[in-house]
């Protein structure tokens, strides 16, 4: 095998090694059916056993369970395509029925994509916004106020592009338990322990912690499903979907293979807890060698809402900026150029990236200050 680079790329990211290495050794003949799983049908037996492994051990990793006696009857897992913003879309048109408004918490970027599309599908509107101060904190719970009539209120739990993250789950108002609670969870799914219960719905397309690009996993509550808006086309329906078993059309099969591994994996290595440890353990060592620069490199983020997933700093000049990424470069580690729209840098320590590229991070960002300095 070639040499492996560091990839600290927010998505399609990194991936663990011992899923590729699986990958790669089943690839010709999967679970014994003389074919490769790309060859294989979405209607076949072998297709099938691990559509319902992987939608049963999602479940399982969030422990939906606990909410009823009966495991995984509260929490529909739906496999869909087309991405986080088809879910955008997807998530007005299923929840809101004529004459409902939606609130929208909007924190980043993808925030705001998913207000536009709320707007363009029915009624939203936004109850918070963090644009003014540059995307450099989420709310906290007095800083907004959910409508008592809100059919829903949605929140993206990790800003990829702006690299803050909810300490904990949002407020959703007092009105018996509170407003459905819709996340987009894209680039922090399965990073850490998540109160499900708390959800309606979330969303979160795969290629970041989960898997390749390709697959978007919905979770949603049953109650909710069943209330969902009827005579939407089959295809933009959860319902229609969830009836199917995810397997109305074609799904993304190999998308769909490959975050089974991942979940696989997951679980092998200690779960949601353990992967809470290995992942603030990754961050912890980042933001110590920003905050040791003496204001040499300036993260992006205030610190109550930094993002354990992506960590975004910048450095005084953009020329030392193109200098460090060259240098980067020359060092294997790769992926860590800034969103256009904020610039700078950005690691993206997802799930897939091990403590050992951090630290090969943390020691060019300390080399680098010392030798520019000198
Ligand atoms: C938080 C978040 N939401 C949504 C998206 C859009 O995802 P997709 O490209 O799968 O539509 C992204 C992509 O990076 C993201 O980070």
């Amino acid at each position: 095998m070639s040499a492996r680079v560091h990839n600290f790329g927010a998505g399609p990211a990194a991936l663990p090694l011992s899923v590729l290495d699986r990958i790669q050794a089943e690839h010709y003949d999967f679970a014994g059916s003389g074919r490769s799983i790309l060859e294989l049908s979405h209607r076949s037996p072998e297709y099938d056993r691990l559509h319902e492994a992987a939608r049963a051990r999602l479940l399982r990793l969030l422990g939906p369970a606990r909410l009823s006696d009966e495991p995984q009857a509260d929490y529909e897992v739906l496999f869909m395509a087309g991405g986080a913003r088809t879910q955008f879309s997807l998530v007005p048109m299923n929840l809101l029925q004529p004459g409902q408004r939606a609130d929208y918490l909007v924190t980043g970027r993808w925030s705001e994509l998913a207000l536009a599309a709320g707007e363009q599908a029915g009624l939203a509107r936004s109850i918070w916004t963090g644009k003014e101060g540059g995307y450099r904190a989420v709310p906290t719970p007095g800083d907004y106020r959910v409508g008592d009539d809100a059919a829903y209120l949605h929140y993206t739990s990790n800003n990829t592009i702006y690299g803050t993250q909810f300490p904990s789950i949002p407020a959703n108002g007092s009105v018996g338990g509170g407003i459905p609670l819709v996340a987009d969870v894209s680039s922090d799914f399965l990073s850490r322990p998540f109160d499900m219960s708390r959800h309606a719905l979330v969303y979160a397309s795969a290629q970041k912690n989960l898997g390749p690009a390709g697959v978007t996993v919905v979770v949603i509550r049953r109650d909710l499903l069943e209330r969902t808006r009827t005579g939407l086309a089959d295809v933009f329906s959860y319902r229609a979907v969830a009836a199917k078993r995810s397997l109305l059309n074609t799904p993304p099969v190999f998308a769909i293979y490959v975050v089974g591994l991942v979940l696989e994996d997951l679980e092998a290595r200690g779960g949601l807890e353990a992967a809470d440890r290995r992942n603030r353990k990754k961050a912890e060592l980042l933001y110590r060698a920003i905050d040791r620069s003496d204001g040499f490199y300036v993260g992006h983020a205030e610190v109550r809402s930094r993002s354990r997933m992506n960590v975004t700093f910048r450095l005084d000049r953009e020329d030392l900026e193109a200098h460090f990424l060259e240098e980067a470069g020359n060092r294997g580690l790769v992926g860590l150029k800034g969103h256009r729209s904020v610039g700078g840098i950005r690691a993206s320590i997802y799930n897939g990236v091990e403590l050992a590229s951090v630290e090969e991070l943390v020691a060019l960002l300390d080399e680098f200050r010392s030798e520019a300095r000198s």
